[in-house]
């Protein structure tokens, strides 16, 4: 078990591709056990996952950070989004993607991208963001911690699997002024 210590956050390149997805096949693989149907967990693919984080990186519409631990290259977390996909009245950003390796949670990463992610969002003109989360998924519990409205509750299908899902909404000046984000440099 590693011992806490300092991250930093940094944007991510083209070269992060392959481990954002290796990252994003461990915390679903961890988070959503017992959510998602197993054979699709075991079926998820590396080279899938890379190639959608290459699609985001390469777009410039899309911005993506990453986190590292104790000054190495390795990373241990990403948050990924941008313009909204599917209309929410009155949002205009949307966080695609948080997601923190199951060893490096409960030490702030996750807020510390989140925060990173809202202020370059308010940098390019955003007003407000909006993300999606398993309604099964304890973990939503972040976003309510990190001052998330309750938006709405929807349907998706991954392949054949009907899952509820639950979005959150923020202002993001306001995001910016809580606790949380106050205490991120
Ligand atoms: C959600 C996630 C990004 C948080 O990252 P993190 O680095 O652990 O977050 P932080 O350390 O900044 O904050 C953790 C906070 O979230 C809460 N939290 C996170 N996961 C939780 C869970 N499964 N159940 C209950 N609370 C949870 C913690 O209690 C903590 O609250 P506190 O700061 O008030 O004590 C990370 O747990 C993750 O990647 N989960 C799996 C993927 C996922 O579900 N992503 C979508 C988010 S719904």
């Amino acid at each position: 078990m590693p011992s806490a210590r300092a991250f930093d956050i940094r944007r991510a390149c083209s070269d992060d591709a392959r481990s954002m997805a290796l990252v994003h096949l461990e915390t679903w693989k961890s988070a959503y056990a017992g959510i998602v149907d197993e054979q699709t967990l075991r079926e998820m693919s590396l080279e899938e996952s890379e190639q959608r984080q290459r699609r985001f990186l390469g777009d410039e519409r899309y911005l993506s950070f990453v986190a590292t631990v104790n000054g190495q290259d390795d990373v241990v977390g990403f948050a990924t989004g941008g313009p909204i996909r599917k209309a929410v009245a009155g949002y205009d950003g949307e966080l695609f993607a948080l997601h923190v390796h199951p060893r490096y949670q409960g030490r702030g990463i996750g807020t510390g991208l989140m925060v990173r992610f809202a202020r370059s969002m308010d940098e390019r003109g955003f007003a407000r963001m909006m993300a999606w989360a398993f309604s099964e998924n304890p973990a939503r519990v972040f976003y309510e911690k990190r001052e998330g409205v309750f938006l709405t509750e929807s349907a998706i299908t991954v392949r054949d699997q009907n899952l509820r899902v639950t979005s959150y909404g923020w202002e993001i000046p306001d995001f910016l002024e809580g606790p949380h984000a106050k205490g991120c440099s």
